[in-house]
């Protein structure tokens, strides 16, 4: 009855919520044009196009409300020296901000602006994040275990990804010597 109160169990661990709407899958293949090295990306679709990440979604729809929550499993793991991420989007509606909940794992929540700002956030299990409008946002995942965090915002919010898919963001995350490492983006050079 879409006017009450509806409550789901979410496990901490694997990042599941149930009863759930829907969920997504997203694999390398699907990341084509977000990932820099395009040899690795060939050579990983070709080797059996791993899993990237999942998300469990539920839209909490009244007759005058439209909440909606997404939990994100990123797996670890690194596509060439680049390491796996959330493809990344801006919202469509000019006036709508998102939180994050970073509650596994451990990362950075990259956001960048039309006008070329960009800052990044340090996560670990406890950081919330506020997205405002307007902020392209993506998960990185640079740490051994899977990276999962809770997402709250309004399905007015809408999603677009083209922005993202052909300029990506200003900075990328690569492995360097061991450690997780903010390189310049080729595309912005
Ligand atoms: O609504 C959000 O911002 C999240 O639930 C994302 O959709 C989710 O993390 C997956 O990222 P993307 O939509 O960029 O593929
Ligand atoms: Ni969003």
């Amino acid at each position: 009855k879409e006017d009450y109160p509806i409550s789901v169990q979410f496990d901490f661990n694997t990042g599941v919520f149930e009863p759930q709407e829907k969920s997504v899958e997203r694999k390398v293949s699907d990341m084509v044009k977000m990932f820099h090295d395009k040899t690795a990306v060939e050579s990983m679709i070709k080797a059996g196009d791993p899993l990237v990440y999942e998300i469990f979604y539920y839209g909490f729809k009244t007759s005058a409300s439209d909440m909606a929550l997404g939990t994100t499993r990123i797996q670890p793991g690194k596509v060439g020296d680049e390491y796996y991420m959330t493809k990344g989007h801006f919202h469509e509606a000019f006036d709508q901000p998102e939180i994050y909940f970073c509650v596994k794992g451990e990362g950075y929540l990259l956001m960048e602006t039309r006008e070329g700002e960009f800052q990044a956030e340090k996560w670990t299990p406890g950081t919330i994040s506020h997205i405002p409008p307007m902020w392209a946002h993506r998960v990185v995942n640079t740490g051994k275990e899977p990276l999962v965090f809770v997402a709250t915002y309004h399905l007015a919010a809408g999603h677009t990804y083209t922005e993202v898919e052909e300029k990506g963001f200003l900075k990328c995350l690569v492995e360097k010597d061991g450690k997780a490492t903010f390189v310049l983006n080729d595309k912005r050079k």
